[in-house]
């Protein structure tokens, strides 16, 4: 069979620096365990911007579209923060999402068990926690228009966004949902603001129309975004899949992201299908940004680009056994006390994200 092709792409900031040691990992699959896959790499964000004058080519967008998976790292660099909005390095993440289609960003929140004490709520608040949270990433108030900034008369702006949501874009999000549910503990939390949102109110009808119709042995809940929030922080564990639209999904996965510990732990997918075809595309990125402030420094943790890969091996690769592998090792390597300073308690010693990456490699090695 013809060789998957993988596609890397760094980006910005920490993100060349995470994506070394997932590469690591690729080439030690490659090398013991029969991994047969094809790896290119380009430049996106502000890299891009620097030597293309542009966040993103066509010819990346047309890689990616022919690429089995893209690894990606993560864009934005405070030197683009004047520029206008289609020249900006995050012009090129929304790219690829639109223009492949990626609908469903499948993020996961698991705590790992060693990392009780670094989450940001009491051990028994989240012991055990295990949350899937299912993002629209094509529409939503993201991409809907009218959108702009205009100078008004009296030379006063308006700035415009809309939140936008069609039957069909709600429905695809949900089955996502609703399928994952199956294969977890079948709850899934709709969440919205359908008391003050015309957009949000049709994705809780949508929501529970297709329930009744094709899931009615999933459980359904529904929740307002605001309480929602307050309910992460409450009791986590209520949740099991929650799906939500764009901003919503944006804003609650970075809250739920620190019941684990660090925004440097957690991955995600993200699928769909590029309009006239009927193949998946996915691209498996951290959920956290191009950290500037501690860029540079070699000290970013490198897990939630690893269990990205560990995300891509499973759901773009059919290597569920390598991806086990990963999160085995990295569980291991969390158990042996290694901490990158985002997850290391004070006074607890501060490995690099270099020797994380090489902690979780010889470790797979001891494994496997
Ligand atoms: P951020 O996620 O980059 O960082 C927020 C905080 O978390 C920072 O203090 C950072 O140091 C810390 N952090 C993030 N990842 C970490 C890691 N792996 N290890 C240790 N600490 C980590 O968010 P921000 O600072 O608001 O945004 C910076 C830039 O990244 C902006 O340009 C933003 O648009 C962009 N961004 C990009 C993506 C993406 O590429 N998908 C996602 C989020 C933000
Ligand atoms: C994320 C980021 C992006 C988003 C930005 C960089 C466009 O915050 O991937 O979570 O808002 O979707
Ligand atoms: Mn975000």
């Amino acid at each position: 069979s013809a060789k998957q092709k993988i596609l890397l792409l760094p980006g910005d900031g920490i993100g060349p620096e995470i994506m070394e040691q997932a590469v690591r990992i690729i080439d030690w699959l490659k090398a013991e365990r029969g991994l047969d896959v094809e790896l290119s790499e380009d430049v996106v964000g502000g890299a891009s911007l620097a030597k293309y004058d542009v966040p993103i080519r066509d010819e990346v967008i047309a890689k990616a579209k022919a690429a089995d998976a893209v690894l990606f790292g993560s864009v934005g660099d405070p030197a683009w923060k004047d520029v206008p909005f289609d020249r900006r390095p995050e012009v090129a993440i929304l790219r690829l999402r639109k223009e492949l289609n990626l609908y469903a960003n499948l993020r996961p929140a698991k705590l790992f068990d060693p990392l009780l004490s670094a989450s940001a709520l009491k051990p028994d608040v989240v012991r055990g926690l295990d949350l899937m949270i299912v993002r629209e990433t094509v529409g939503g108030v993201y991409f809907g228009e009218p959108r702009g900034i205009e100078t008004l008369p009296d030379g006063t702006k308006r700035g415009v966004n809309t939140e936008v949501y069609t039957t069909a874009e709600i429905e695809r999000v949900a089955r996502v949902a609703f399928d994952l549910a199956r294969l977890r503990s079948g709850r899934v939390c709709s969440v919205e603001k359908g008391n003050v949102m015309e957009s949000g109110l049709l994705w809780r009808e949508v929501v529970t129309d297709l329930h009744k119709r094709e899931y009615s042995d999933v459980t359904l809940t529904h929740m307002l975004a605001d309480n929602c929030a307050m309910q992460l922080v409450r009791d986590p564990r209520q949740f099991d899949v929650m799906v939500t639209g764009n901003l919503f999904g944006d804003l609650l996965s970075d809250l739920a992201s620190m019941l684990t510990g660090s925004l440097g732990m957690l991955p995600s997918a993200t699928l769909g299908t590029p309009e006239g075809t009927d193949k998946q595309a996915a691209l498996y990125e951290p959920i956290h940004g191009s950290a500037p402030d501690i860029a540079g420094k070699g000290i970013a943790n490198p897990l939630a680009q690893i269990l990205s890969l560990a995300m891509m091996l499973r759901y773009s690769l059919d290597r569920g056994a390598d991806s086990e592998l990963i999160e085995q090792a990295v569980s291991n390597v969390l158990a042996s006390g290694l901490r990158t300073a985002d997850i290391a308690a004070a006074g607890e010693s501060r490995v690099s994200t270099a020797e994380m990456g090489e902690a979780v490699l010889k470790e797979l090695q001891k494994l496997a």
